[in-house]
């Protein structure tokens, strides 16, 4: 039988934002469904729905084949002050400011990955030989961990993130590598700090105290594989969609840097990362009865937050998504989160979709994808989806 295609992630479909609803997990968990944007604000801004009490012992697993970032360990399952000092550990490394200083080197990364585009000749491949070594580039370097095989860290990546049950034992073994590649890395940066990032996570760690190594091991591996993995995906994907279905915007985003800078927060506000089939969003539970949405959510009850169903919201977002992408948004999207566990690489990861859209775009003006959206193939069955290749020409 011939296998549907899959449709781009701008037009994939979520649920219609409503009252939070009571729904199964696929292991058959009961959440209550959280799909307004207000309430999911609410829900991640409120100390009173927790991250660690889904790991206490003696609750069931949410989630059938967990993930990097679905271990007790992960900054993004801790709360309270367990939680604080994980994030003070990363610290200034990724500040606006902080950003703002590496802009410079970016631009050069963008403009060399343009220049062997631009060399290499037409046609090229969009993911391999821009959106994919981009990120990788940017973050390694800062890391540190550039002279590691890419197609090694590319193999953890895609194994830390894997949603589906399907090759379970190979993503165990790639884990159980990659957590013993970071458990060695923090020893020797440890030992010889460099100006590296990792450097100044593990030395802000033990100045500040108190911070399991397993919890600090976990955060390096995460952002070593994570670093590149959203933004590679976000920057496929918005190429899909400026390259298929916007013209005009693709037009004027080369010759606009300060319009390119909204552009780029609507793309990343109206393009989710995932269908998310596996589960419906950030899963927390509630310390105590708490009142959401006319409903009661009873101590011990878990909500999965669905950002994509509630940056859709027509109360929160009214009129056509699709319509102006050079105006900004009216509130803040909730694509990063919001409230203590608010993403950390969110301005390291504006600057380089940015760059990398604006830039390319004014480079090569009369870019085309030399196949159709139904042609994509598509990586899955990890927490992103994106085209494998997207051959083009200009
Ligand atoms: C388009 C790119 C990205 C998107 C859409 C994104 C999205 C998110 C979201 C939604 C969260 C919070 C989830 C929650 O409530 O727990 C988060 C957390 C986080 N992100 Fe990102 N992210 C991106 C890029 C990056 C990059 C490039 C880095 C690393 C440099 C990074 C590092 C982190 C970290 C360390 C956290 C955990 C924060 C915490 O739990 O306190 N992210 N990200």
């Amino acid at each position: 039988m011939p296998v549907a295609p899959t449709i781009p992630l701008h037009r994939a479909e979520s649920p219609v934002p409503g009252p939070p609803r009571l729904v199964e997990l696929p292991n058959g968990t009961p959440v209550w469904l959280v799909t307004r944007y207000d309430e999911v604000h609410q829900v991640l801004t409120d100390p009173r729905f927790g991250r660690s009490p889904i790991h206490e012992p003696g609750t069931s697993p949410v989630v059938d084949s967990p993930s990097l970032l679905d271990s007790r360990e992960a900054i993004g399952q801790q709360d309270g002050d367990a939680h604080l000092r994980l994030r003070r550990a990363v610290g200034r490394a990724f500040t606006p400011r902080s950003v703002e200083h590496m802009r410079p080197w970016v631009t050069a990364v963008v403009d060399g990955l343009l220049d062997g585009l631009v060399e290499k000749g037409s046609p090229a491949d969009l993911v391999t030989d821009y959106a994919l070594p981009l990120p990788c580039t940017v973050i390694h370097r800062l890391l540190a961990v550039d002279d590691v095989p890419i197609e090694r860290l590319l193999h953890w990546a895609e194994h830390a993130f894997a949603e589906s049950a399907a090759a379970r034992e190979e993503g165990d073994r790639a884990r159980c590598e990659l957590t013993a590649f970071t458990a060695e890395l923090i020893t020797e940066r440890r030992g010889t700090p460099g100006d590296d990032v990792v450097s100044s996570i593990v030395q802000a760690a033990d100045g500040e105290g108190g911070i399991p190594e397993a919890a600090l091991v976990n955060l390096i591996a995460t952002m070593i594989v994570g670093g590149h993995d959203t933004t590679m995906t976000m920057l496929s994907n918005s190429l899909v969609y400026l390259l298929t279905e916007q013209p005009a915007a693709w037009a004027r985003l080369g010759g606009d840097e300060q319009g390119a800078a909204v552009l780029t927060e609507r793309l990343l506000h109206l393009i989710p990362l995932n269908d998310h089939e596996e589960r419906p969003g950030r899963l927390l539970a509630a310390t105590e009865d708490i009142r959401l949405g006319g409903m009661t959510i009873r101590s011990g009850e878990f909500v999965a937050t669905d950002r994509v169903a509630a940056n859709r919201d027509p109360e929160a977002f009214p009129g056509n998504p699709h319509a102006d992408l050079f105006s900004p948004l009216p509130k803040p999207s909730l694509v990063f989160g919001a409230g203590r566990h608010y993403c950390l690489g969110t301005w390291l990861a504006r600057a380089e979709l940015q760059l990398a859209l604006h830039r390319l775009a004014a480079r090569l003006p009369a870019l085309r994808l030399t196949l159709t959206a139904d042609d994509i193939v598509w990586r899955r069955g990890t927490v992103s989806r994106s085209p494998l290749h997207l051959p083009a020409a200009w």
